[in-house]
């Protein structure tokens, strides 16, 4: 696994710093490996090895696939505290011994521990999402410049209004993880709609999980924030960001009775919980314009996009990964054979995101195409809205 990380050669003028230092910072010139021109970055929620979105950000960083990104904090509350001693804490151990020792990063249990930023200080915060209110309260008092923020940022509306605010007043920027939005197949699908007056676009997202009542009822007690704000957020965020959507600039919303499909199931817990196995709507905006999202918790592995013409007839397809990056996804499989698949049809884009965020942290470019928390904000709002609607459409 991690440990089969090629070491390049730009890493040797990086200090090694043993493995016996977790915690300790010896001396301000070993604790910040960030050199000119690169953001000092601080993951906050790393998460275990093949399953935490953060463990990936890290390994992309530890790669040099972000130029302008310097992994050299990561900050872990759970698996080096409460969580040390279960199987994936054991896990994570290995894995920070590894990066200590290879890459000089430096591991703490919260924010407070670091010492002062050296360089432009980037709180990535990759936490669970009910946790990451207060890790962006945290990491604004302990530094950071610029804060990239996971999806969907918060549990509510009114949290992460409340963490906007903060970070305004704090003069912190925060832009969020939303990946879709700098992704091949958007660009390519918004690209071919623009040429065809008329058009309709359809973002399809689809998960893997088994059709059972066992399988869905853990989905759904495990992702109970419903399936709006979890799977099709990223949907509803190029929605917000490119065809105007807001609660206020909703004309209309209907669903697709035929394509999808609410439960009620029984989770793990033995409680029951209601959510959407499948969804389909069609949003209209006040100042014209019309695009529809898809999400089957059962649909596979693809995500992807259809153009339809003004006649209704699909005349545009694109899918992630495409042809050419599916070789790109089997040499990832291959390295991390027991990693999340996600990681790797999204690679890219993760990349992408955490360098134009970095780049910006540093030199203040553009972070084209990212979503701020602004963004954010408004995306939950479109969950919020339209999941009652779309229950009782759906009744
Ligand atoms: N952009 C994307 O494509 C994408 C994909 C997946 C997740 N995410 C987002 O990334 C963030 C992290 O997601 P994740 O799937 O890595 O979450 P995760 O639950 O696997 O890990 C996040 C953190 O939760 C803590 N944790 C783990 N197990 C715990 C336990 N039993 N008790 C208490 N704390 C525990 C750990 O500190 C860990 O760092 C979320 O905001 C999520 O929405 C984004």
């Amino acid at each position: 696994m991690f440990s089969t990380l090629a070491r390049s050669s730009a890493f040797v003028a990086r200090p090694l710093v043993g493995r016996n230092v977790a915690r300790t910072f010896v001396t301000p010139s070993l604790a910040v490996a960030a050199t000119e021109g690169q953001a000092e970055v601080v993951l906050v929620g790393c998460g275990a090895p093949n399953r935490g979105m953060g463990w990936y950000h890290a390994v992309q960083m530890l790669e040099e696939k972000c130029p302008s990104a310097s992994l050299d904090y990561i900050v872990e509350p759970w698996f080096l505290g409460a969580g040390s001693d279960s199987p994936a804490g054991q896990e994570f151990k290995e894995f920070k011994d590894d990066a200590e020792a290879k890459y000089g990063v430096k591991f703490a249990v919260s924010l407070e521990e670091l010492p002062p930023p050296e360089a432009p200080r980037l709180a990535l915060i990759s936490g669970r999402t009910a946790d990451n209110p207060r890790l962006l309260t945290e990491s604004i008092a302990f530094g950071s410049k610029c804060i990239y923020l996971e999806k969907p940022g918060a549990p509510t509306v009114t949290e992460l209004e409340q963490m906007k605010q903060e970070a305004d007043d704090a003069g912190v920027e925060v832009l969020m993880g939303y990946n879709k939005n700098v992704c091949k197949y958007v660009r390519k699908t918004r690209e071919f709609a623009a040429t065809l007056p008329g058009s309709h676009v359809t973002f399809i997202s689809n998960n893997a999980y088994e059709n059972t009542p066992e399988s869905l009822g853990e989905c759904f007690e495990r992702n109970a924030e419903g399936m709006l704000k979890n799977m099709a957020i990223h949907e509803l965020a190029l929605l917000v960001s490119f065809y105007d959507v807001s609660v206020d600039n909703i004309a209309e919303v209907v669903a697709d009775k035929e394509f999808s499909s609410m439960q009620t199931l029984k989770g793990p817990s033995g409680k029951d919980f209601t959510d959407f196995d499948k969804i389909k709507f069609t949003i209209k905006t006040k100042n014209g314009n019309q695009v529809s999202v898809a999400a089957d918790r059962c649909g596979g592995t693809d995500s992807y996009a259809t153009v339809s013409d003004a006649d209704g007839k699909e005349v545009f397809r694109y899918y992630m990964p495409d042809d050419d990056d599916k070789a790109h996804v089997k040499e990832l499989e291959a390295k991390y054979p027991t990693a999340m698949p996600y990681f790797f049809t999204q690679d890219p884009d993760y990349i992408t995101v955490k360098e134009r965020v970095a780049k910006h942290t540093v030199d203040g470019a553009p972070a084209e195409g990212v979503a701020t928390i602004g963004i954010a904000v408004e995306t939950l709002k479109v969950a919020e809205y339209l999941t009652p609607m779309l229950r009782e459409q759906l009744k």
